[in-house]
């Protein structure tokens, strides 16, 4: 018999959004009829826009063709959109060189779980979307879990709470190797300001540690003072990677396309370059993104698809005011929802698992309970933004009628 990988039974219960999902269905079963809303998982809803789809079909057709036809691409990516990347979205902050494309931005932070190892220590925010942590506990990296206090024991949990702007007291805590920021947070919201960005690249050099840096809803923030990149502050390239993805500014989250910045000054402390590292690692295990999707990916950063991705933004963005306004109006206290797309509500003094089946049952709309993704969010659910615009609506209706 194969002995089975020990990390895989220090994982808490299955991941968080099947778990979630097995929940819904069994309301289901009880109940065939309920109509139920997901404003859980963050999954885009709506079509691909015109230019984007254009693009895509152009792509799958032209693979049809001879002169079309290619094979495997570079493991990296195709030079035009690593550069248009570069240029775009980096405002040229960063050269296409160092820009990795994927199929995704939670399958990179697998793969740099792969590349660090287990014999790294990780500070996380908490909350934070699980990925981090599961995948740490995986490779090894976490300790055990420490059933009293709901933490992994080498793992540093910052608290991002309310009460500290939803960021942690650095000095307070203990260097750690790596330490994973995501701004425009995911669960709450929250989009770190400069200030705060520079405190933590300041920490990590001061301390020799890695960020990595989640961006995957940097193009949801309005606010021009708001920085979109870890790479607007810097020095920041001497301390950190940034992943980040296609699938929520242009509902690629099917299509699956993502990217990752590792600067060429990144250096392990024995003076290797973190690149080449992630380069191995991804001509190894990466066979690069579909050269269909690459496409749809380019025809998103010209004029057209830029003009369709604010436009999608917009959308999601516009019920993320209706279910933050109809929360506020019920008197409950909110978080996030301006910059980002989710909504990070408070139920003071009760256990989130718990107002989560409440809603579940009473108003049959799915949410996130906050303590899914670490202890401090205990108390909090998050509400996410994506759906059809009449399914926003029918949810807040029946939020206002069964929890006022
Ligand atoms: C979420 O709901 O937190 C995310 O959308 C899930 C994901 O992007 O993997």
């Amino acid at each position: 018999m194969v002995k089975r990988n020990p990390n895989m039974s220090k994982l808490q219960a299955g991941y968080l959004f099947p778990e979630i999902n097995r929940i819904k269905n069994a309301l289901l079963e009880k109940n065939p009829d309920a109509k139920v809303i997901s404003l859980g998982i963050g999954n885009t809803t709506e079509p691909l826009t015109p230019h984007i789809t254009e693009a895509l079909k152009n792509a799958a057709a032209g693979l049809g063709t001879s002169e079309g036809y290619s094979g495997y691409g570079a493991e990296q990516g195709m030079k035009e959109l690593r550069e248009k990347i570069a240029n775009v979205f980096y405002k040229g902050m960063v050269s296409g060189d160092e820009v990795f494309v994927s199929d995704g931005a939670k399958c990179d932070i697998g793969r740099l779980q792969v590349m660090f190892g287990s014999d790294v220590s990780v500070a996380i925010q908490d909350p934070s979307y699980p990925v981090y942590v599961d995948g740490s506990v995986i490779l090894g990296a976490t300790g055990n879990y420490n059933n009293e206090n709901k933490n992994f024991d080498n793992i540093v949990y910052m608290k991002c709470s309310p009460e500290n702007n939803f960021f942690p007291d650095l000095e307070s805590l203990p260097r750690t190797d790596l330490i994973y920021f995501c701004s425009p947070n995911n669960p709450t919201g929250a989009v770190a300001p400069k200030a705060q960005l520079k405190k933590l690249v300041e920490f990590a050099k001061k301390n020799n540690s890695i960020i990595i840096f989640d961006s995957a809803y940097s193009q949801y923030i309005k606010d021009p003072e708001l920085p979109r990149s870890i790479f607007e502050i810097p020095g920041a390239k001497e301390a950190a990677i940034e992943v980040s993805s296609f699938s929520k500014p242009i509902g690629f989250t099917g299509v699956r396309l993502g990217w990752t910045v590792v600067p060429n000054e990144l250096k392990f402390e024995d003076g290797a370059l973190v690149r080449n590292d992630w380069n191995r690692i991804m001509t190894t295990l990466f066979n690069g993104a579909s050269n269909i999707v690459q496409k749809g990916g380019l025809a998103a950063l010209d004029d057209n698809g830029l003009k369709e991705m604010d436009s999608t933004i917009k959308f999601y963005m516009e019920n993320a005011s209706i279910i933050k306004e109809s929360l506020d109006s019920l008197g409950f206290k909110t978080y996030g929802g301006v910059n980002a797309p989710y909504i990070w509500t408070l139920f003071k003094g009760r256990d989130s698992w718990e107002v989560f089946t409440e809603i579940l049952e009473k108003c049959h709309v799915v949410t996130t309970p906050g303590e899914g993704f670490g202890p401090a969010g205990q108390g909090f659910i998050r509400f996410s933004a994506f759906g059809h615009r009449e399914n926003v609506l029918e949810a807040v209706k029946r939020l206002k009628e069964k929890l006022a």
